[in-house]
């Protein structure tokens, strides 16, 4: 079984933790604002490699890449139908942490592509309700239960698809999804949901339209996953995926995400990636309030160098299959990470007392075993163990020993897996 300890049930305490996320955000949001009233300058280094000029020319040429006026059906002659396509969430080795434009990275990054934890969704289509003034209808199920919020950031980013799709205005749309990990665990489900998305439109422009060459779908479900969540446009390609700039990866992209699985040293291509579940709470801040919090980050700079240098070197790393140095590069990016949350303005603290108990062990044990298994942290308190496939039991054995004690909410044995793909949604009754 997939999941270790049972899952506690908790809708009050997130109906209390909500409102108090958003007074959070918002606070947060005002804090922010301010601080760009005030002024704070930007680094010169930060004002150099993320002019917008520079990069102005590129951008319009994506948009005018994909933009097409001519993706329009004639809705009289199109049966209501749908299509369905899973992806799965992925773990970042070097994050992503700080976005300028239309969600571009300041940095590039990188990550595994995970197999347990995924997203289904179905996105069917059925003539448009024509008394309903709005521009994107539709309407959206989680496990068989309408979902309003979620249904609003569906209809924002199908909002923002409109030049590429324009046939999203054409019809009203339902989305039925499911998590195939718990709902509550404290997983971030956003890259995982909308690299499904993308992939149900890309599969559908292929139907309705003309089929595209392998490099292009993967490249246009990328683009279009990360513009509803940066992250997503990871998840799409199987084993290990790249996205942002950089010199040391030919054909690097801001606007999309590429495939690294064929510069995986033998040793990564099946890593394993355990999540322990520290806690369920709902964070305080939210990751794309995090994002906003990097442009007054003084060390922002700093970081995206240092990211730009950890980068070219992970890909080194993945490449000679070096153990050792991969613990060393991808801890130091984690805790990077977590490092800047606390020197935000406000500062913040993601990370529960048993985030650093379970970091602790992990060091502990990798010293006393030799054994090449680290850690690294989303935006979130939950610890993602990794470590190679060949020694699982040892791992195993440990973690139920020493590990299982911390984790309330117990754990999910993910690996390195297979990217998005069609698939078929578990049966739901749907309760409106
Ligand atoms: O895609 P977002 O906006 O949820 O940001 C993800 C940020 C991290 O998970 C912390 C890092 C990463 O690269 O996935």
């Amino acid at each position: 079984m997939a999941y270790g300890v049972a899952f506690t049930h908790r809708s009050h305490s997130v109906q209390r933790a909500s409102a108090r996320q958003l007074k959070t955000q918002e606070k947060y949001g005002e804090l922010t604002a301010l601080a760009n009233q005030l002024g704070e300058k930007k680094s010169p280094l930060t004002e150099m490699t993320h002019s917008p000029t520079l990069r102005s020319n590129k951008q319009r040429t994506f948009a005018t890449m994909f933009e097409s006026p001519r993706m329009l059906v004639d809705t009289a002659k199109t049966e209501p139908g749908s299509v369905c396509y899973q992806a799965p969430s992925n773990i970042a080795l070097v994050k992503y942490w700080g976005k300028h434009g239309v969600q571009l990275p300041r940095n590039p990054n990188a990550s595994f592509t995970l197999s347990v934890a995924r997203t289904i969704t179905e996105l069917a289509w059925a003539p448009k309700d024509h008394d309903n003034a709005s521009r994107i209808q539709l309407e959206l199920y989680y496990d068989g239960e309408l979902r309003e919020a979620f249904a609003e950031r569906v209809r924002t980013f199908f909002g923002k698809l409109t030049k590429i799709y324009p046939f999203l205005e054409q019809f009203a749309w339902t989305v039925k999804t499911h998590n195939t990990f718990p709902h509550g665990a404290g997983i971030a489900s956003s890259a995982s949901a909308m690299a499904a998305l993308a992939a149900c439109l890309v599969s559908l422009e292929e139907q309705w339209f003309e089929k595209l060459s392998t490099e292009t779908y993967f490249q246009k479900a990328s683009y279009i996953a990360r513009l509803g969540s940066g992250s997503a446009a990871r998840s799409v390609f199987a084993k290990a995926a790249a996205w942002g700039t950089s010199t040391s990866l030919a054909g690097s992209s801001d606007e999309y995400a590429v495939s690294i699985a064929d510069q995986l040293h033998p040793s990564f291509q099946d890593y394993r990636d355990s999540i322990l579940l520290v806690s369920s709470a709902e964070k305080s801040v939210s990751s794309s309030a995090g994002h906003g919090l990097m442009d007054n980050q003084p060390y922002a700079p700093v970081r995206y160098d240092m990211a730009n240098r950890r980068f070219t070197r992970l890909l080194e790393i993945l490449k000679r299959g070096e153990l050792d140095d991969f613990c060393t590069l991808v801890e130091a990016d984690a805790l990077d990470l977590h490092a800047l949350m606390m020197q935000s303005t406000p500062p913040y603290i993601l990370m529960e007392p048993n985030t650093i108990a379970v970091v602790n062990a992990v060091r502990r044990f990798r010293e006393s075993s030799g054994l090449p298994v680290c850690f690294t942290l989303d935006a979130g308190p939950n610890v993602h163990l990794l470590y190679p496939k060949a020694i699982d039991l040892q791992v195993n054995d440990w973690l139920k020993s020493e590990i299982a004690p911390l984790l309330p909410q117990g754990l999910i044995y993910d690996h390195v897996g297979e990217g998005a793909s069609r698939a078929r949604l578990p049966e739901f009754k749907i309760t409106a």
